[in-house]
């Protein structure tokens, strides 16, 4: 038996011997799952997690088999309860999309079938090819336009910017790399451009220095004097530029850049115009959006998250890229080991891998397609919609409460404020309110975030979340000024 050596035991297989014992207990955590999501309301919006489940969660490798309901059990015990929490109605940290339990069954049978939808004819192959057509429709883009579903904003953004990238220049960057190109290639969005662009021009080989940051005006938008000032003098120092970035909703504020202008710029100087509409983008949906985003039409490229603003389960964003074949010339391979043939299993699309930079991809267009077809786009464009006007209420309501402070304009669905008294140096200020979050969150009241705008810690709130109501939002309101009024000087 070569290199092997023989054992005495049965051949193995990891399939249960008793299928009805497990038929029963995945019976049992469908249950769980629904209740679970049914009374979430009921629920902290966050726990700490004890010492004890932390210290369970040390132990060392399991070399034996365990009950599967005993595991099951302790999944219960010490992970289920322990959430991030973003799943509640009062959840607004970061910008994280609130699942929904149609998109959980989804994920369950994607796994079950598990497929890698890399490469070869099958359903899942087409699946994805129709929620990426799906997603051109909802963004405008023509059907001849490419995309690819990744696992979020940042791998969305990083394949667009590696198409401008190479889209950009007359030489072969993918052969020769990056210092074949004159000058330094420089890119340019503003200084409230999400960090996984600086991160990609890392990873690009452009380097972050190459990354111009623009500064932005009162209401965090671009400044376009200094975007055109900043381009014309990398021209005159004999520099590529490439590539402007606008936002579609920054994540500090919700802002929109002025797109129409960015793509103006970027015409007129032969750059590549990238849109990151990371949630933004899918505002896009409402029609008092419409007119603001229509650029992203005009864009080469946008990326979104649909676990985002589509309230996908985690993972899944997604990139479109207007000219195909330069995407495709971006990543596209040839290996012998993934020849493509006329009929059989290794027939099909075109591998996915041409498209992006991962090759083993998993099943998550199931659930965008499940959920598109359980909702219907209009339902998604309803929410979105709400989310929007709850976060113009949450203004108003911050407004008229005598102790908080709106910190930006609300523009979208992003609100910044704070608690504010009267005789409390900057720093005090910040203090409190970082104080006002943590005990917001301790509690199990709702969980904001929290941003610096201008040196000033504002409590933030993005709101992608399809389970609050406005009372959630009255609620945050009336416990932010009650806590701030507790701490004292
Ligand atoms: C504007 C913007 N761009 C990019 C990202 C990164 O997206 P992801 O976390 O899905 O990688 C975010 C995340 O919040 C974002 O708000």
């Amino acid at each position: 038996m070569g290199k092997l050596e023989e054992t005495a035991h049965d051949e193995v297989t990891l399939d249960p011997t008793d299928w009805e014992e497990i038929r029963n207990l995945g019976h049992r955590m469908i249950d769980d799952m629904m209740d679970h999501l049914r009374n979430i309301r009921r629920e902290p919006s966050w726990r700490e997690i004890p010492v004890e489940t932390k210290e369970f969660l040390k132990g060392n490798i399991p070399q034996t088999p365990q009950d599967i309901a005993e595991i099951y059990d302790e999944f219960k015990k010490h992970i289920f309860p322990y959430p991030s929490g973003n799943i509640h109605p009062r959840f607004w940290a970061w910008v994280q999309g609130t699942g929904t339990p149609f998109g959980a069954l989804a994920e369950m049978l994607a796994a079950t079938m598990n497929p890698n939808t890399a490469i070869g004819e099958h359903s899942a192959m087409y699946v994805e090819a129709q929620v990426l057509d799906w997603c051109k429709e909802m963004m405008g883009y023509p059907k001849t336009s490419s995309g690819i579903l990744v696992s979020g904003g940042s791998m969305a953004n990083i394949t667009a910017l590696m198409v401008a990238r190479n889209h950009q220049t007359e030489i072969d960057i993918r052969e020769l790399g990056i210092t074949a190109a004159k000058g330094r290639m420089t890119l340019y969005c503003s200084t409230e451009t999400h960090s996984c662009i600086e991160k990609a021009a890392e990873v690009m080989g452009i380097g972050s220095g190459a990354v111009r940051k623009i500064g932005v005006d009162e209401n965090y938008r671009i400044d376009l004097n200094e975007l055109v000032a900043a381009i014309e003098s990398d021209i005159a120092a004999g520099n590529t530029p490439f590539c402007i970035v606008g936002n579609a909703g920054t994540v500090n504020t919700g802002a929109i850049d002025p797109l129409d202008d960015l793509l103006s710029v970027s015409r007129k100087h032969n750059l590549w115009f990238h849109i990151d509409g990371a949630f933004g983008a899918l505002a896009k949906l409402v029609p008092e959006f419409a007119r603001e985003l229509k650029a992203i039409e005009e864009a080469d490229s946008v990326a979104f998250d649909l676990h985002k603003w589509m309230y996908m389960p985690f993972e899944v964003g997604c990139v479109l890229i207007k000219d195909a074949g330069a995407h495709r010339k971006a990543f596209a391979v040839e290996a012998n080991y993934l020849l493509n043939h006329e009929r059989g299993l290794a027939a099909g699309p075109d591998p996915m891998g041409n498209y992006g930079l991962e090759l083993s991809r998993g099943f998550k267009a199931l659930k965008v397609w499940m959920s598109l077809k359980e909702h219907g786009v209009q339902k998604y464009a309803a929410a979105i919609h709400q989310n929007i006007a709850q976060a113009f209420y949450l203004g108003e309501l911050i407004a008229k409460e005598e102790n908080l402070e709106l910190l930006a304009p609300v523009s979208m669905n992003v609100v910044c404020f704070r608690y504010r008294r009267d005789g409390l140096s900057a720093e005090q200020l910040n203090r409190l309110n970082k104080e006002i979050v943590m005990t917001l969150q301790e509690k199990g009241i709702a969980s904001p975030s929290s941003t610096i705008l201008n040196g000033r810690y504002a409590i933030r709130v993005a709101n992608t979340n399809h389970r609050s109501r406005k009372t959630d939002f009255e609620i945050l309101v009336s416990e932010s000024a009650r806590i701030g009024d507790e701490i004292p000087d």
